[in-house]
């Protein structure tokens, strides 16, 4: 977690790092500092505070715009509390430096390099800044080389050298670094997302290999010394989507931006009414002769896995699972020559996500991933990847990522099942068919917000609640109740309602929310039944399916909402954004910063 950046440029160096540290909080907005290098005749200075990035912008009001180079950061604390002295930029010596990873041996090092007097903070990174000062002789490299040679764990550093004005170091194992040429000067950032408005094209920076920014560029030294071209990748997101464009929150913004993620999403693989991923060079044969498939990811993305899970078993009665992808290398999982692993994951960095995909590749399975970050860690690390375009994800809580993750699990159902000989043409064509008009169902959603903002009283004062269903309908309810908890701080629990009866049940008193998704036609009779249960128990109902199955259900038309007709299979998709607006409304009507729920961060990069 942890956002970094570096400028060197011509403009106010304060404001770029101050404007492009706003972008990166939602990597973590416990802290924020910036290290301004006013010139030769001055060190770098530092200024940090416990807060977000507007505390910071209102404690540098009066400083210097003008700087030869800075450095800034926005933390997630893993490593000592939320305090000013924990924040990052951190300074030892000759070095300030921010941070982004965890150093796992920190301890051990304080004790060998005598560092305990020396530092002011808890946190692991003024460790590394004060063994960078111990190595320094005047050759930044050798002194960053030296220090990360000693380093176990995963780190991204910007680095200034108080004797070196006019340059920024940077080095990275596993948390990412992009660097970029601008019109007006070289940067750095944890990622595009803060590149996006100065940037036209960005690299990675490769593990272990040193970039050196200045005035004349951007140089990058490989782990023998040798200067290596940067691989530049084009932005081509569109910056314009950049902002909240009118909304109140990125969150709303998001959700609204679906119908345009999934059409962008699902099109360049639907070539004359047949499923393709020929561009992402992705052979038959990975489709054809894996006998199983397993899912890993985490959150919402782990959710997407699940609905993905049903389709696969539907449509192409290919026996797959989905494993938390934390959980998954201590499980022994069972990988078989012809395994594949689907990785999916929005940032394309979550930690647990990479490490469980090093973990498979070297069981022998081939991992293919669906990413929404193009050229992140865990899309490099796949055998084939399929990009979602769904555009950037500022908000915590994931909203078109899902529905774009989602969309590309149906192609890939449809086409495994075709590559199979499990579909006919007519009906591959008649899925296809529906699956494209999933934008404008969600459209039809959005015009009923203002209905579901109502029926989000219910949520308003209650500390835990329900939700029931089955089949996909319980699948997309384990998302739909991981967005209210994460937002809204309201304790939910998505329960599979024939389960319910063996135990929680005791849980449902009088008042206690409880939403039920019903969408699935031939679970429908069953889920009337356990609707009787939580009301007969109290239960304060809010009811979402679809006209056709409405009329048996016995709850008011003011407390249910009704879906736009399509087939079971694809009703995941107008279900979600129903989910997500609750949890949305619920969050904003209780007056919380919905985009920056507490204790989170965008982008998971600790185990
Ligand atoms: O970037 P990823 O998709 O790998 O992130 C995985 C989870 O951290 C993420 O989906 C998280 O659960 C969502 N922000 C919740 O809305």
């Amino acid at each position: 977690m942890c956002g970094i950046i570096g400028y060197i440029g011509k403009r106010s160096t304060k404001e770029i790092l101050l404007d492009s540290l706003e972008l990166l909080e939602y990597r973590g907005y416990d802290s924020a500092g910036i290290a301004l290098f006013p010139g030769e005749a001055d060190a770098p200075f530092v200024k940090k505070v416990a807060g977000r990035v507007s505390k910071l912008r209102e404690i540098t009001a009066g400083d210097t715009e003008e700087a030869c180079a800075g450095i800034g950061h926005t933390r997630w604390a893993t490593h000592g509390g939320v305090s000013d002295a924990n924040a990052h930029p951190h300074n030892q010596g000759r070095v300030t430096l921010v941070h982004n990873g965890i150093i796992e041996n920190y301890k051990e090092l304080i004790k060998e390099y005598n560092l305990k007097d020396k530092l002011v903070s808890e946190t692991d990174t003024e460790v590394a800044a004060a063994i960078m000062d111990h190595f320094y002789d005047g050759d930044a490299e050798k002194a960053i080389r030296s220090t990360i040679s000693v380093l176990k764990g995963t780190f991204a550093f910007a680095v200034l050298f108080a004797d070196q004005p006019g340059k920024i170091y940077a080095a990275r194992n596993v948390s990412p670094i992009v660097v970029a040429m601008t019109e007006h000067g070289a940067m750095l950032a944890s990622d595009v997302a803060a590149l996006g408005v100065h940037a036209k094209e960005y690299a990675f920076l490769p593990e272990y290999h040193i970039a050196c920014l200045s005035s004349k560029g951007i140089v990058v030294h490989d782990e023998k010394k040798h200067e290596v071209p940067l691989q530049l990748m084009t932005i081509d997101w569109d910056t314009s989507r950049g902002g909240k464009g009118g909304y109140a929150f990125y969150m709303e913004k998001e959700i609204h931006e679906q119908p345009d993620a999934i059409r962008d999403t699902i099109m360049p693989h639907i070539v004359d009414g047949r499923t393709t991923f020929t561009a992402e060079g992705i052979p038959h044969s990975l489709f054809r002769e894996n006998q199983n498939i397993i899912v890993i990811a985490c959150g919402t993305a782990m959710h997407a896995g699940l609905i993905g899970q049903q389709l696969f078993h539907t449509l192409a009665n290919i026996h797959t699972d989905v494993a938390v992808a934390s959980e998954f290398t201590y499980t022994n999982p069972v990988i078989k020559p012809g395994t594949l692993v689907i990785a999916v994951s929005q940032s394309g960095e979550t930690i647990d996500t990479l490490e469980a995909i090093k973990y498979a590749k070297k069981r022998g399975a081939k991992v293919l991933s669906i990413v929404n970050v193009k050229g992140s860690t865990i899309a490099d690390n796949s055998d084939y990847c399929i990009y979602t375009q769904a555009g950037p994800e500022i908000a915590v809580a994931s909203t078109k990522a899902f529905t774009s993750q989602i969309s590309i699990f149906y192609l890939l159902a449809i086409h495994t099942a075709r590559l199979n000989g499990m579909l006919e043409p007519e009906e591959m064509k008649a899925y296809l068919d529906e699956l494209m008009t999933v934008p404008d169902a969600i459209e039809e959603i959005l015009e009923k917000k203002e209905f579901v903002k109502k029926m989000t009283n219910k949520f308003l004062h209650a500390d835990n609640a329900f939700m029931i269903g089955r089949g996909l309908d319980y699948s997309l309810l384990l998302e739909g109740s991981l967005k209210l908890k994460e937002i809204s701080y309201v304790h939910s629990e998505a329960y599979a309602s024939g389960e319910l009866k063996h135990g929680t049940i005791a849980l449902i008193t009088d008042g206690v929310p409880v939403v039920a998704l019903v969408t699935q036609s031939l679970l429908a009779s069953k889920e009337y039944s356990n609707i009787r249960e939580v009301q007969s128990r109290g239960a304060s109902m809010i009811l979402i399916t679809k006209e056709s199955l409405y009329k048996d259900m016995n709850i008011p038309e003011d407390d249910t909402f009704i879906l736009p007709e399509m087939s079971d299979m694809f009703m995941p998709f107008p279900a979600a954004v129903v989910m997500q607006l609750i949890a949305y409304y619920t969050s904003y009507t209780k007056g919380f910063d919905v985009d920056k729920p507490r204790n989170l961060a965008k982008v998971v990069t600790v185990e």
